[in-house]
């Protein structure tokens, strides 16, 4: 399945369930002041879930481009860390919460996406019964569920004022042979990743720490568009887990790195950096880090967004720079970022 059906059917998907499809936000916030760079699926609806501003509906579905510099030092050096990727997302705004988000997930991924539901591995958070149960309810044996603390199942901005709440998240074993039972979760390892978070919204967190329970309760979900593709593309239908699954090896990239090869004369051979890189491993990650930032500039740009000296757009001089530096390793020494 090609990227384009991948979000079409999940955006489809969620219109059958009564969500209106809402167009991507630009990368420049237009509704949270308090981020440079949109970063999350939710952030459009972040006024809506305050009670701030009304929306005439309470379902919405989008694909939202973000940015995130957090895991920049990560991007190139794993399969699945990205600046730019898209999150799918749906959103309930004071309607449904636990349990339709739930099954809806569930129906989404092991029906219309037929992940193999073996691979599956779910976390909640851990007082989060109700979530437990209903995963419970859906079939699925207790062993597959476990409990984690606030790092990994509290979602909420990070130091900042905005909704939050116990999440549960989605992960896929894509060892092999996936017989890990569950031990990779959680673990910062490219053979377990997480595909999707289910953001069970209920408080406020205030800059300082505390947390106010909303007049609402809401939902808010961000599947890694990039890295279900990866699951998708790279496993002959989920029956051939025998090469590593990456979000590089996909339609998304596949076409950029055609044209990296052409320019640099070097092939791309999907290698990750071992201890003592050698020189196929520094190319590949540099493939790796030029292919996402090309994203972010030209996405950014496309958006208003230029390099520049100060705030977002030093933000994004860096990243350039980033870039441009790596083609280094694949022996520019002429401008050649803007030819991609
Ligand atoms: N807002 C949630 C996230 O970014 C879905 O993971």
């Amino acid at each position: 399945m090609k990227t384009d059906e991948i979000r079409e059917k999940y955006l489809s998907f969620y219109e059958t369930k009564g969500h209106t499809r809402c167009e991507s936000d630009v990368l420049v916030p237009t509704w949270d002041p308090s981020v440079l760079f949109t970063p999350a699926g939710m952030n459009p609806f972040k006024d809506h879930f305050l009670g701030k501003v009304k929306l005439d509906f309470t379902r919405a579905t989008s694909s939202q481009k973000c940015l995130r510099t957090g895991d920049i030092d990560n991007v190139g050096r794993t399969s699945y860390h990205h600046t730019f990727f898209e999150m799918l997302g749906n959103f309930s705004v004071g309607e449904y919460f636990k349990e339709e988000a739930i099954g809806y997930a569930w129906e989404f991924i092991t029906e219309s996406l037929k992940l193999p539901k073996d691979r599956l591995w779910i976390t909640v958070y851990l007082e989060d019964d109700e979530a437990f149960d209903m995963w419970r309810r859906i079939g699925l044996p207790e062993e597959r569920i476990s409990r984690w603390g606030e790092k990994e199942n509290f979602w909420g901005p990070v130091g900042a004022e905005g909704p939050c709440g116990p999440c549960s998240e989605l992960h896929i074993d894509l060892t092999p042979e996936g017989d890990t039972k569950g031990s990779l979760v959680n673990a910062d390892s490219g053979q377990c990743i997480e595909i999707w978070n289910l953001v069970f919204i209920q408080y406020n967190a205030n800059p300082d720490g505390t947390f106010v329970p909303l007049a609402a309760r809401h939902v808010d979900t961000g599947m890694g568009f990039e890295r279900v593709a990866a699951v998708m593309q790279s496993t002959n239908g989920f029956s051939d887990f025998s090469r590593p699954v990456s979000n590089y090896d996909t339609d998304v990239f596949s076409p950029i790195f055609a044209e990296l090869e052409k320019l640099s004369g070097k092939k791309y051979a999907a290698t990750l950096p071992g201890p003592g890189q050698t020189g196929q491993e520094k190319t590949d990650t540099a493939f790796r880090v030029i292919g996402d930032h090309i994203r972010t500039l030209s996405f950014s740009i496309a958006d208003g967004i230029q390099p520049g000296n100060t705030d977002r757009n030093y933000v994004l001089r860096r990243i350039l720079r980033r870039a441009v530096r790596y083609g280094r390793t694949l022996g520019f020494h002429e401008p050649f970022f803007f030819k991609l």
